[in-house]
């Protein structure tokens, strides 16, 4: 442990968790979060700017530009001061706006519970899907992912899952995979998984590092698409998974028709 420690701060990485002060806001979203509890990404949770979020998604995640670029963007639209160019991590939970959606991993739905905070209760049918294996991978996750859907879809009398939500709904699950493992092969440790969303916190006393390789849209696109193949989800009529649909959802564009929607999704837990 003592090694690992030094080695950690030799590398000048540091596994301490500062985790949130009293006036500190966070989101629904577990990646931003865990970046902000680490003050990797601002503590405060405050006044994220694109060019804050695009270095610490960087450092912290090895997040290419093009995706901080749109999450980014995605999250000055959503805050609550539009016209100006920053925003903050609890103006991330309008529902079905930017980053909250229905059918979330590890967040009820806005019409049935707490939309904002870790449901430990709905996180552990995600992780059920897990029991006995000690790594998460692209066709399990994506059975788990579906789960979800129907899960909700039947109980929620609201639900609300369009083409947008359908794509976001898989980034999400693509960005654990990538952030928590392989942005090519999705294969993620699930302790680092339970880290990730049970703390908020970036497993890094477990061996945890940012992925080498970039994470970007292309990338996401192309585990989207993979995590579709692995649950056999009808995709909707006209839509083509990948890095284009990827790209029109965050800049709230329908993915199919490439029109303006108001409402749009980011990642959320
Ligand atoms: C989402 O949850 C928050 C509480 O965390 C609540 O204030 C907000 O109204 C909810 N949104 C909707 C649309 O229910
Ligand atoms: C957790 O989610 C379940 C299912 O949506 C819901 O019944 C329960 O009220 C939620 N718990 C909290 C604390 O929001
Ligand atoms: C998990 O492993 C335990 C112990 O080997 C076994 O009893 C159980 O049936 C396994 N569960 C599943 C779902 O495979």
């Amino acid at each position: 442990m003592h090694s690992t420690l030094l080695l950690l701060s030799l590398a000048g990485i540091s596994a301490a968790l500062p985790g949130p002060r009293p006036d500190d806001v966070r989101s629904p979203c577990p990646g931003l979060n865990s970046l902000a509890n680490h003050d990797i990404c601002l503590r405060s949770g405050k006044g994220y700017t694109v060019p804050i979020l695009t270095k610490c998604l960087a450092s912290g995640f090895n997040v290419g530009p093009d995706f901080a670029l749109i999450v980014g963007a995605a999250g000055i639209g959503s805050g609550k001061t539009p016209l100006g160019l920053t925003f903050d991590l609890d103006g991330l939970d309008h529902h079905n706006f930017i980053i909250e959606d229905d059918a979330s991993l590890s967040r009820a739905d806005a019409s049935t519970g707490d939309n904002h905070s870790f449901n430990k209760t709905i996180w552990d049918t995600v992780l059920n899907y897990y029991t006995n294996m000690s790594t998460a991978t692209i066709p399990v996750a994506a059975k788990a992912k579906y789960n979800r859907v129907t899960t909700e879809n039947k109980r929620n009398p609201t639900f609300s899952y369009g083409p947008t939500q359908f794509v976001l709904s898989y980034g999400e699950t693509a960005l654990y995979l990538s952030t928590m493992g392989d942005p090519v092969s999705g294969v993620a440790p699930i302790e680092y998984v339970r880290s990730l969303f049970e703390e908020e916190k970036l497993p890094y006393e477990l061996g945890w590092r940012p992925p080498v390789k970039q994470i970007n849209l292309n990338t996401l696109g192309a585990m989207i698409a993979e995590l579709n193949v692995g649950n056999g989800e009808v995709v909707f009529e006209g839509l083509i998974l990948g890095e284009s649909s990827l790209k029109a959802v965050f800049r709230s564009l329908d993915p199919i028709t490439g029109k303006i929607i108001v409402k749009i999704v980011v990642c959320s837990g």
